[in-house]
């Protein structure tokens, strides 16, 4: 499964689930375009990995939530790689411009989340169609249960960005199925390294107690390894006849009914708490 001689632009690979998926792609041989918002340290720091690696790359710069930075972004890649052939969203702002339950909910915060994810995605996608060979490869990176589920109560915005963002992915998949493009959505259970490492130690402790628990059936968390594999998985020849699909990558989270304690569906494993 090489990637030799492909070029691809990863939103928000700065850090977290984009730096995974950037180095996966950049270990199977792909040329990186590192996107970045703020933090261009970060954005260096994924591009000396990548360089490790054996692969070349570049940083580009733009606020997902402005169109015409997308824009500048795509002109700026076509000037350096003159076609892309992978273009992945995974771009996501911080937790405190969208994070707010729906009763208290700003229309600012309500707008950022939609900006960030599907409008961002509208505008993206028809950038990169413009310069992408015929069987090229476009992901978009959800978190599928905020748009299923009502329950994380100031998720609420994203989860119905992620949700529109992932409609989105499907009418492209028809749209560009003509050319052999790909349009896939990959959608990620909680993953170390990335935002969750950023929130409070009781939430973080929380969450991984819980996964280990058993609502994560393989016991962990995920890593930005894990979820580059699957990203780079999509992104092969070999997958050229799958699009417009939703690929949970969680360890098999999404496969746990939350009607019935774990104990009687006979997940139930110790947690580290638990065993010390
Ligand atoms: N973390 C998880 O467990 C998890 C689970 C499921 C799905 N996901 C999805 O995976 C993706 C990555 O999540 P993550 O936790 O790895 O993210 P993260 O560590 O919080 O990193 C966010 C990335 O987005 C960039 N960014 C922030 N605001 C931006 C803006 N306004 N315009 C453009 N870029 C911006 C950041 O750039 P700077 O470094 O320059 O700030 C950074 O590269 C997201 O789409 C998220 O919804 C995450």
């Amino acid at each position: 499964m090489s990637l030799k001689g492909k070029t691809a632009l990863i939103t928000g690979s700065s850090r977290g689930i984009g730096r995974g998926i950037a180095l996966k792609l950049a270990e199977k041989g792909a040329r990186i375009a590192i996107h970045y918002y703020r933090n261009r340290t970060a954005a260096e720091a994924t591009l000396e990995h990548v360089r490790k690696l054996g692969a070349t790359g570049t940083i580009v710069q733009a606020d997902v939530c402005k169109p015409d930075e997308i824009r500048r972004m795509f002109r700026q890649v076509r000037d350096e790689f003159g076609t892309l052939n992978i273009f992945v969203s995974n771009a996501r702002t911080e937790a405190p411009t969208f994070y707010e339950p729906p009763m208290e909910l700003t229309l600012d915060k309500w707008d950022t989340a939609v900006d960030s994810q599907a409008k961002a995605f509208l505008v993206a996608v028809r950038e990169a169609v413009a310069f992408m060979p015929n069987g090229g490869r476009i992901v978009a990176i959800s978190f599928a249960p905020g748009g299923r589920f009502g329950s994380w109560q100031p998720w609420v915005a994203m989860g119905a960005a992620k949700a529109a963002l992932e409609v989105l992915v499907r009418y492209f998949a028809v749209a560009l199925a003509g050319r052999g493009i790909t349009v896939n959505t990959i959608s990620p259970g909680w993953v170390e390294d990335s935002v969750l490492n950023s929130l409070p130690e009781v939430f973080q402790n929380g969450v991984r107690e819980w996964q280990e628990r058993g609502w994560t059936p393989m016991g962990r968390l995920g890593t930005p390894a894990d979820i580059g594999n699957a990203v780079a998985m999509i992104c092969s020849e070999e997958a050229n006849w799958i699009t417009g699909q939703l690929i949970d990558v969680d360890g098999g989270a999404s496969l746990v009914d939350a009607h019935l304690p774990l104990e009687f569906q006979g997940i139930a494993r110790p947690t580290h708490a638990g065993a010390a």
